[in-house]
């Protein structure tokens, strides 16, 4: 991602956060729409699964700019998520669904541009936590 799209991110951080307990929600409702057999991979409360999606989607907003912080925590989830039994397609679908809900929450301010930002952040995470994975 360009910093520029970093800066958009950081941006609109703020009222993500506000959101954010909305946005878990949405997000996990519309990923098992579209991926219903991930469902099963999630043994525990789902309410405290949004809890830690969302705190580490701040963590690494606060750690754009901090490229060795970044780097560790995906690697370290993408290798905890090749255990879960996480597959790609999976990261696609919940992509699709945060991008859904955040087009939900944000409604006019989520413009096309910041819709890219965050899209490219999400594509980011998403290959380097596989790459992690297929190196686990
Ligand atoms: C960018 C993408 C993702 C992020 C940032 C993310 C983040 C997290 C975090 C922070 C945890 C908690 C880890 C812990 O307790 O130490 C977690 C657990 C988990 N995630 Fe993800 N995740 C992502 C994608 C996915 C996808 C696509 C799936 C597909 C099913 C998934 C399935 C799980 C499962 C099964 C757990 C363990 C749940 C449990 O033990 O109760 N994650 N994830």
């Amino acid at each position: 991602m360009t910093p520029e799209q970093a800066d958009q991110i950081r941006n609109s951080f703020d009222a993500m956060w506000s959101m954010s307990r909305d946005i878990g929600e949405l997000c996990y409702s519309r990923f098992f729409e579209l991926s219903p057999e991930a469902r099963d991979l999630f043994p525990g409360d789902i309410e405290r699964q949004r809890i830690k999606l969302m705190n580490m989607i701040a963590e690494l907003v606060g750690s754009l700019d901090q490229p060795a912080m970044f780097q560790s925590l995906v690697t370290h989830s993408g290798r905890q998520h090749a255990r879960f039994g996480v597959q790609p397609s999976h990261y696609d679908a919940l992509g699709e669904a945060l991008m859904w809900s955040l087009e939900r929450k944000f409604g006019a301010s989520f413009t096309p541009e910041l819709r890219e930002s965050w899209r490219a952040l999400y594509a980011a995470v998403q290959a380097e936590m596989l790459r992690a994975a297929l190196q686990a």
